[in-house]
């Protein structure tokens, strides 16, 4: 408990599935935390469950893809709270489609929302973190961006863009004291796959070591250590699995 006491935590795609998990985690522990998402009204429902802990919250309704949007929010953020010293970059969509009939227009939006939000999540928070003298960065992949995934071309070439930018971060802003990681989660039981074909969730389920799919507060703990002290002081540029056994790079 109170591991991240007196921290200022902003969390993308925290009304929903893993990002509101981590929200309500890093509230327990003591952090301030800011709620950034499409859907206001789910963020608030979040924003009241870490008030619960005692938690100092904001929400901020905001596209991730939206440049001047993202950067407003992270100066809102930096007015409220003070200064940001955690981000986790955890808004993103999927879905099915197969590649041959993926459009160009499927293929940009998904790469938007799930590598360029991530992008400009790190681009408007990094700046308060070096103000700051230092800060944790934590960006959630999936393990399909390291093995792949059929109907999923666009999806697995944005989470693998992730893993690279995170790597070029962690050597870039490690002199400013930022340490930048990757979660790539395997299959979690959240909204992002009710829309999955009945099918690819059976055949999954079975290929898993572990035999089950994880839920959300079974990613957050790895979120929590990357971005606590003494655990995640020796972490940056590495992609932590929480994947059921799924992947074993
Ligand atoms: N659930 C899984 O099996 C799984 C596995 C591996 C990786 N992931 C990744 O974990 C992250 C969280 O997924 P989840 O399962 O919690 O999904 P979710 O659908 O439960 O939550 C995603 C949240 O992101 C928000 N969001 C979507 N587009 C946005 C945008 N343009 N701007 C701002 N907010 C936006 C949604 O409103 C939602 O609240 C995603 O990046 C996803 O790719 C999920």
């Amino acid at each position: 408990m109170n591991q991240l006491t007196g921290k200022v935590a902003v969390i993308t795609g925290a009304g929903s599935g893993i990002g509101a998990a981590i929200a309500r985690l890093f509230a327990r522990e003591g952090a301030a935390v800011a709620l950034l998402d499409l859907h206001e009204d789910t963020c608030r429902d979040v924003a009241a469950e870490c008030a619960e802990s005692g938690a100092d919250t904001s929400v901020h309704a905001v596209d991730v893809t939206d440049s001047d949007g993202m950067q407003a929010a992270m100066a809102a953020v930096v007015t409220e709270h003070g200064g940001i010293d955690i981000l986790v970059n955890s808004a993103g969509i999927l879905d099915e489609t197969p590649f041959l009939e993926m459009s160009p227009d499927t293929f940009d939006r998904t790469v938007a929302v799930d590598l360029k939000g991530v992008y400009l999540g790190c681009r408007w928070a990094a700046p308060a973190m070096v103000e700051r003298g230092g800060g944790r960065i934590v960006n959630i992949a999936s393990q399909l961006g390291i093995k792949g995934g059929v109907g999923l071309a666009h999806y697995t070439a944005a989470k693998a863009g992730v893993i690279g930018f995170t790597k070029s971060l962690a050597l870039e802003l490690a002199p400013h004291g930022i340490l930048a990681n990757v979660i790539a989660p395997g299959p979690i039981v959240t909204p992002l796959i009710e829309g999955l074909s009945l099918d690819w969730k059976t055949a999954k389920q079975e290929e898993l070591p572990i035999g089950r799919f994880g839920r959300a507060d079974e990613v957050a703990p790895t979120a929590l250590l990357l971005v606590s002290s003494p655990g995640g002081d020796l972490y940056t540029g590495q992609t932590l699995g929480p994947n059921s056994g799924d992947v074993m790079p």
